[in-house]
């Protein structure tokens, strides 16, 4: 049967307690899920700097402090890290800079933590979603609200590519494929995609 443990991640002080708590309940770690992870809708010039660090601690500081605790746990069953990023991660959008800031600090740990472990037997698996229906923004800091969008995704369908790419061991997922084509057209256009990205918050 699942159990939980309630935590803040944005504590530090607690990881080490969290991470003892699990150990207690089990032995055998096949997959540590880096979820958790919040937004912030704000642009730079009016940004809270104790927001831009709450956002630091829960989605970039936390993910790589649990993965460092539980990494004996995960060589001794040769397990998967997976890092729930975002397309944020590599596509900029105004007044989502701090996001896309930690996303893109996620992405490079997992990419470099996942050449470091090659030899390991650990497996690093990093998704990068795309707008999806979870309510996500009306939990997001800052004072902005983002623009609707007619594309958000569902969360059953990631939460079932996730698993085939974990299965498949994958190194990423980009949830669905076509924001990869956003990225290349910020490529090959970087002063139509700026606009197209700022003109979207109609401000
Ligand atoms: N939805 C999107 O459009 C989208 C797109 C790209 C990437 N993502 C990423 O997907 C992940 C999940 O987001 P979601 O869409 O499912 O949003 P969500 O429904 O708001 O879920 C956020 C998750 O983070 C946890 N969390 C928030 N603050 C926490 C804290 N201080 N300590 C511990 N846990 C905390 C929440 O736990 P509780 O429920 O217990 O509060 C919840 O499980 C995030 O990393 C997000 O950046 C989302």
């Amino acid at each position: 049967m699942g159990q939980h443990i309630a935590a803040d991640l944005t504590k530090p002080d607690t990881l080490p307690a969290l991470i003892e708590n699990i150990s207690s309940l089990t032995d055998h770690v096949n997959a540590l899920i880096l979820n958790a992870g919040i937004g912030l809708y704000e642009g730079w010039e009016t940004m809270d700097l104790n927001e831009l660090r709450t956002l630091m601690e829960l989605n970039f500081f936390a993910p790589v402090e649990m993965a460092k605790l539980l990494l004996p746990a995960l060589k001794t069953t040769g397990g998967t890290v997976i890092t729930v990023s975002s397309a944020a991660g590599f596509l900029p959008v105004p007044y989502m800079g701090a996001y896309c800031a930690s996303k893109n600090a996620l992405n490079a740990f997992s990419d470099t933590f996942r050449a470091e472990l090659a030899d390991s037997g650990i497996h690093l698996l990093n998704v990068l979603p795309g707008r999806i229906n979870t309510g996500f923004s009306s939990r997001a800091l800052g004072a902005m609200t983002p623009p609707e969008t007619p594309f958000a995704g569902s969360a059953e369908k990631l939460a079932r590519a996730t698993f085939h790419a974990f299965l498949r061991k994958k190194r990423q997922l980009v949830y669905p494929g076509w924001y990869r084509i956003l990225s290349l057209l910020r490529h090959v256009f970087p002063g139509y995609y700026d606009n197209l990205m700022k003109k979207n918050w109609k401000i």
